[in-house]
């Protein structure tokens, strides 16, 4: 298959584990034949630094005219630390998700079992967890107009979603709903906001359309705590933007780090893959940031393109690595592998090389 993939690797860490995630696309094209083609462009604080702009238009176009877009990490605390900049990092990643239309976020939280032991969470509590967070992503609060008075006492942000949002972004999970255990939770503040009522409704019709799937409703607060207290009731959750997005770090406690959650972003022509963690500033340039959150990110790009076995092939390498411990340090402070080596490894199974010179 010839693809090209357009390579936004961001600020923080993000260029450090892109790079691990671009090796095993390269290994898995020579593996299995394919033509990928990467381009690299500039988003974030890094593209505000050259060009004062968080999504230079360059960036945009070879986003749209690609096949797909691995997407490394965004943010720099400088930007956290001034609440009055005006351009932020981002800015550049809201305003991409919304010109390609990904209105859907997908987070996978599974666990594996040489990681169990090592979550806050106890064993039977997480043994077995397989869900998959639907994610609204570009609607709700995050795009809804925002402002502040002139005398700074005073902001505004304003959620808004149509039928139409919630509609599309529904239906998806309802069909892969179907393809699990078919259950389909739908989380929201509906006994508060109206958004959320509108929700409710919308969902409700659509359940019609897929009788064989169970829907039911949480309340956030509620599934927040559901998340720690009991995960393995959930298969396939879907919810707005902000609490997909507070949920879903909440998840990644139970995989074992928020270095192993992949998304994939997807809307009617174009998608993106990236870790759900941020740009990590601490970690920059120290070899020490998890890379497989961004590799799997690269397996559910493969995914998307129906390359199941390829897919299958990076996955079972990170499980491997995982198996072997050969890990970096956010999964056990024991383990002391760097971003490289730990790539270098996945590297070597997919390619089928010998791996013996890790140890
Ligand atoms: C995420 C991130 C982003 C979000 C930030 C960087 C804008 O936290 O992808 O989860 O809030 O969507
Ligand atoms: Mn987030």
């Amino acid at each position: 298959m010839k693809l090209k993939i357009a390579v936004l690797p961001g600020d923080g860490i993000g260029p450090e584990i892109t790079e691990q995630a671009v090796k095993m696309l390269k290994s898995i094209a020579d593996r299995f034949d394919h033509d990928f083609h990467f381009e690299k462009a500039s988003v974030g604080a890094t593209a505000i630094d050259q060009f004062n702009n968080p999504l230079p238009e360059a960036t945009l176009d070879l986003c749209k005219e690609s096949d797909a877009v691995l997407f490394g990490a965004i943010g720099h605390p400088k930007y956290d630390n001034d609440p009055s900049a005006k351009i932020r990092p981002e800015q550049g990643l809201l305003r991409l998700r919304k010109e390609l239309g990904l209105f859907a976020n997908i987070r996978p939280v599974t666990t594996y079992s040489k990681l169990i032991d090592l979550s806050p969470l106890r064993r039977e509590r997480i043994e077995g967890v397989d869900m998959v967070i639907y994610r609204e992503l570009t609607g709700g609060i995050y795009f809804g107009e925002k402002s502040l008075n002139e005398e700074d006492t005073s902001a505004t942000d304003v959620c808004t979603y149509s039928v139409m949002e919630i509609e599309r972004i529904t239906h998806l999970a309802f069909k892969a709903a179907q393809k699990r255990r078919k259950k389909l939770t739908l989380v929201d503040k509906a006994n508060v906001l109206e958004t959320s009522r509108l929700w409710r409704k919308t969902v409700t019709a659509i359940a019609k359309e897929y009788s064989d799937v169970q829907l039911d409703f949480l309340f956030v607060d509620n599934a927040a705590m559901q998340m720690i207290l009991n995960p393995k009731q959930f298969d396939v959750i879907l919810t707005e933007n902000l609490f997909g997005d507070i949920l879903s770090d909440e998840a990644s406690v139970i995989s074992g780090s928020i270095g192993l959650l992949a998304s994939a972003s997807v809307g009617k022509k174009n998608a993106l893959f990236e870790p759900i963690h941020g740009s990590y500033p601490e970690a920059t340039g120290k070899g020490i940031a998890n890379p497989l959150a961004a590799i799997l990110s690269a397996a559910m790009l493969l995914d998307h393109f129906h390359l199941t076995e390829e897919a299958k092939a990076i996955r079972d390498a990170v499980e491997i690595s995982i198996n072997l411990n050969i890990c970096t340090q956010d999964i056990n402070n024991e383990y002391h592998y760097s971003t490289e080596k730990v790539g270098d490894f996945l590297d070597g199974l997919i390619s089928e090389v010998d791996n013996s010179f890790i140890n």
